[in-house]
């Protein structure tokens, strides 16, 4: 049975008019390894230890500024944001279509919240705590063409002709802000795009998107901004001492107007100055060392790398499933091609190699995790290409093989082809997290001996299940398997509203 909300009852947890309030007890486990009677033996040692989650039950309201705003993933974001909120249907061969939010964790799935008479009950994810309903977010961004969002939304061909027709008028008037261009760091294919730059220093650049920050949510009179990059896939920045790896360096380096920083890492520090949270949605390392401690040291929400769509998604859960199940994949094989400006900006070698890597480490973790399969430092063969073939467009093609070890020297390989357009399954990923990360900074906690609240750290691990790369704070372990990452997620939020984690045990039938 689906019920649209719920409120919690327990001693546990307090609802009062601006926050919910739960003390819970977060089990966990700790693992030594000590001499016991003169041999070193591995002890686990169960744990309970107490916390006081808070959440600001108040909702502001949003602004969302894109970087690549007039992009295939900006303008139908904006796009469907538009036509869900108008309430528009439109014809298709098929069927007369009504907008809808498939594929956004937060508008379309669901949690288990209990049993009813013998009966599961499920509720929609979002009713776990008050989130802004992504109808009632402000829109806006940058993009270094100067294109209008109706045009940007036809260049794009992702969306059905008459759906088009009846958007056009909410969004001709939507014209990027000029962006900052570097043709250093993208492919040189884009440069006939570049009309609408941002001149001067890079200094200046930074000062301009801070104005242009103030500007947008003075004029559109949103509470709060969440910036998040969408633009083009750039090439690594290289990390070197003195420039780029440490704060004070890295602010000095925008001030030298230095080449190698990076136009994205430019849009974060302006961010960061501004206490307003960044996410990038690409591969590249925007977040060099010294723009980690900058957003530490003030506090301000950083997240990426890299929207996990489509085959990488797929990636996190297959090689979870078949390390999980005492498998041994031993070759990983994964094609693409597609035929959208993000294809052509990736068929140069630079910003090919940022998304190489991006998409290379993600089964690492599932891999160490099993070591009857492998050895310590053992990989299965792990190979990604992409092709860009510009009859394909948006409809991106992914191709993947993997090979496994069965049980007595058996081989079993797996081939799966993919269709479906990227900007499609991107578009409710942005759209998660904007609004996960704005939710985020609304709850506050403390562990048992804590004098003070505080926010979860900075580099927002939170978010890991919609990015390939999860950028974590420095010494923190990676997971990039999916249902682990849904399950963090998740239970964080019940942990919130006083709920245990969804442990699957289901004892009321055993
Ligand atoms: P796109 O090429 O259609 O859009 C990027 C936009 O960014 C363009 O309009 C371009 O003019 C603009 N731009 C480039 N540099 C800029 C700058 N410095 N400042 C402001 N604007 C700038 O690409 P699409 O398909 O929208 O993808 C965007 C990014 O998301 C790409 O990096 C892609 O690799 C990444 N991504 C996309 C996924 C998907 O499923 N669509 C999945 C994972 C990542």
């Amino acid at each position: 049975m689906f019920i649209e909300s719920f409120k919690v009852e327990s001693p546990n947890v307090k609802y009062t008019e601006n926050e919910i309030h739960s003390v819970y007890d977060y089990e966990t486990t700790e693992v030594v390894h000590e001499n016991r009677n003169g041999t070193y033996q591995w002890i686990v040692k169960p744990k309970t230890v107490k916390y006081d989650f808070k959440t600001d039950t108040r909702v502001p309201k949003l602004g969302v500024m894109l970087v690549g705003w007039g992009g295939n993933n900006g303008s139908t974001l904006t796009a469907g944001v538009i036509a869900n909120k108008e309430g528009i249907s439109w014809a298709t061969k098929d069927k007369v279509q009504q907008a809808n939010y498939f594929g956004s964790l937060t508008q379309a799935s669901s949690i288990r919240v209990g049993s009813y008479n013998g009966e599961e009950i499920y509720a929609p994810f979002k009713s776990l705590l008050p989130m802004v309903n992504p109808d009632d977010v402000v829109f806006g961004g940058w993009d270094i063409s100067d294109m209008n969002l109706a045009d940007a939304m036809a260049r794009a061909r992702v969306l059905d002709i008459d759906l088009q027709k009846q958007l056009r008028p909410y969004m001709e008037h939507m014209i990027p802000l000029p962006g900052i261009y570097n043709p250093d760091f993208i492919a040189a294919n884009q440069g006939s795009r570049a009309n609408n730059v941002i001149k001067g220093t890079k200094k200046e650049q930074v000062d301009h998107i801070i104005k242009d920050m103030r500007e947008f949510k003075e004029k559109n009179k949103v509470d709060k901004l969440v910036v998040l990059w969408t633009a083009n896939t750039e090439r690594y920045s290289d990390v070197i001492v003195g420039l780029n790896d440490t704060m004070e360096n890295l602010m000095a380096s925008v001030e030298k107007d230095e080449s190698e920083i990076s136009p994205s890492t430019l849009y974060a520090i302006a961010c960061v100055l501004e206490g307003i949270p960044f996410i990038n949605g690409s591969p590249q390392n925007t977040f060099v060392p010294g723009l980690i401690e900058l957003a530490i040291s003030r506090n301000c929400l950083i997240g990426g790398d890299d929207f996990k769509s489509g085959q990488t998604k797929m990636k996190s859960v297959l090689v979870d499933f078949l390390v999980g199940a005492g498998i041994k994949p031993t070759s990983i094989v994964s094609y693409n091609h597609l035929g959208n400006n993000d294809g052509m900006n990736l068929s140069a070698p630079q910003t090919f190699r940022s998304k190489e890597i991006s998409k290379s480490n993600v089964v690492d973790d599932m891999v160490a995790s099993n070591g009857i399969l492998f050895e310590p430092g053992e990989h299965p063969d792990h190979v990604v290409v992409i092709k860009y073939v510009p009859y394909v467009a948006d409809s991106k093609r992914a191709m993947d093989e993997y090979t496994s070890e069965i049980f007595m020297g058996g081989k079993n390989t797996i081939v799966m082809h993919n269709t479906c357009e990227d900007s499609l399954l991107a578009a409710p990923i942005i759209l998660d997290l904007v609004l996960l990360a704005e939710l985020s900074t609304r709850i506050q906690f403390k562990a048992e001996g804590e004098g003070k609240f505080h926010s979860f750290h900075p580099v927002a691990t939170i978010l890991s299940y919609l990015t390939k790369a999860p950028l974590v704070p420095p010494g923190t372990p990676v997971v990039n398997a999916l249902s682990k990452q849904r399950a963090m997620l998740e239970n964080i939020l019940r942990a919130c509203v006083g709920l245990a984690p969804e442990n699957n045990m289901i004892m009321e039938y055993k």
